[in-house]
């Protein structure tokens, strides 16, 4: 068997795309296998959430670009429509958003689990935590159990509690009252700054809101395809997002802003030089964070929009202007470097958005936590979808060793 023809004719159905050839293994044959450990070629749905052209850098939450949606909506408005909801319904998603905000209050239940759990832990391995928790906590906030976009609502503004709990954990500080007529990004900074006089919560407050936007979704990475895998085997949905978060708080993943912003403390600690600095991790074959994308072979869309906002400059923060100064150098040495030209390697958001998160004022260590705020939203949408098209468990295949 030599020719596409034989592969075509014994082995694969050719399914019609625009932008793919796509090989469906014919049922049956025995003893067909692909290797493919990091599943470069393999699609594991079809999914109409979002779509990444990575060739352009362009990325689209159910067919709206990304830039056109940061500039001028609530992160919960782009989780009711990454959810699948008609984004020009105003009655729906100003229903979704003001139940979203209803739920974001820290009950009594959580709180004693919460506090339990010792001091030092890791805020992703502590948001697993929460989340499982919610599932025991539901019954007293939602109405109907069995809709899963109510549990989506709930989950969405439970990890924002979580993720502001763990901050006031650490700095000894109480839960104070919430405010439900105002936006999830607003009521997270105030639960965190509202006793810090000079914090400018509207500002921070609009300011995060663009970044939650910007990490809402990004179609089948490690997290959300973890967060499949559960949905496949029929787990529930906190199981699946609190699966999803321990994929996302890995270093080549998530856990990659937390490893920049102390790149960057690094720097400014020992005031290391830049071409110094990555020649070591070259000579080391260490990976360079913050840049690197298996699907842009460009510039992250993501990433070109933060760096817009930077250098709009509307902080006037001197320590902004010091981490960006760091980035604007690893970005114009990987430019120019034989080494990460040839291999296409371009910044990822990582390297920007914990400009933002230092900005707002949380620690580096909440970086990946600060993310996951936002990447539920599709963890969640994911989890909705692949239960609604009832696909079958996943089951990988190994050769032996
Ligand atoms: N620094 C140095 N070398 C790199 C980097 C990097 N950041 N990224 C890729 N490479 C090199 C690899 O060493 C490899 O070189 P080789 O061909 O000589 O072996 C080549 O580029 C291809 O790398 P792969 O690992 O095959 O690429 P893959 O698509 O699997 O990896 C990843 C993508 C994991 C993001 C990678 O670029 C990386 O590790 N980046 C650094 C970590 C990071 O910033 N992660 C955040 C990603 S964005 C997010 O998840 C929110």
């Amino acid at each position: 068997m030599k020719t596409l023809e034989d592969v075509k004719q014994y082995f694969f159905n050719i399914i019609e795309d625009p932008d793919y050839i796509v090989l469906e293994p014919k049922k049956n044959i025995k003893n067909l296998l692909i290797l493919d450990p990091g599943l470069f070629h393999i699609a594991t749905c079809r999914s109409g959430i979002s779509k990444i052209d990575g060739e352009n850098g362009r990325l689209y939450y159910r067919g709206i670009s990304i830039e056109k949606l940061v500039d001028n909506q609530d992160f919960i408005d782009v989780a009711f429509y990454i959810i699948g909801e008609n984004i020009s319904d105003a009655q729906s998603k100003d229903k979704f958003n003001a139940n979203v905000r209803k739920y974001f209050c820290l009950s009594p239940e959580l709180k004693a689990v919460l506090d339990s759990i010792p001091a030092g832990i890791h805020p992703m391995s502590f948001a697993a935590i929460g989340i499982t928790t919610l599932s025991s906590v539901e019954s007293k906030y939602l109405e109907n159990q069995d809709d899963l976009k109510e549990k989506a609502k709930f989950i969405i503004a439970q990890m924002a509690v979580i993720a502001a709990y763990y901050y006031l954990k650490l700095h000894n500080k109480e839960w104070i009252k919430e405010d439900a007529d105002q936006s999830i990004a607003y009521n997270f900074l105030n639960q965190l700054f509202h006793d810090q006089i000079k914090y400018d919560l509207p500002v921070m407050s609009k300011i995060f809101n663009k970044v939650l936007i910007l990490h809402a979704e990004h179609d089948q990475n490690c997290s959300t395809a973890t967060v499949r895998a559960i949905a496949s085997a029929g787990g529930d949905i906190y199981s699946a997002v609190a699966a999803g978060i321990a994929a996302f708080k890995g270093n080549l993943h998530g856990g990659a802003s937390q490893n920049v912003a102390e790149m960057y403390e690094e720097f400014l600690l020992h005031n290391l030089d830049v071409n110094d600095y990555v020649n070591e991790k070259l000579k080391n074959k260490q990976r360079l964070m913050g840049f690197g994308h298996r699907i842009y072979s460009c510039w992250d869309p993501r990433a070109k929009i933060m760096l817009n906002m930077l250098n709009a400059n509307e902080f006037k923060d001197p320590m902004v202007d010091a981490y960006k100064s760091i980035a604007l150098k690893l970005i114009a040495r990987v430019g120019s470097d034989e080494f990460f030209i040839k291999r296409g390697i371009y910044p990822n958001p990582d390297l920007l958005n914990c400009i933002f998160y230092k900005l707002l004022g949380v620690p580096s260590s909440m970086n990946t936590v600060m993310l996951a705020v936002s990447r539920v939203a599709g963890w969640v949408a994911h989890y909705i979808e692949h239960v609604n098209d009832k696909l079958p468990i996943m089951r990988p295949c190994q050769l032996q060793k």
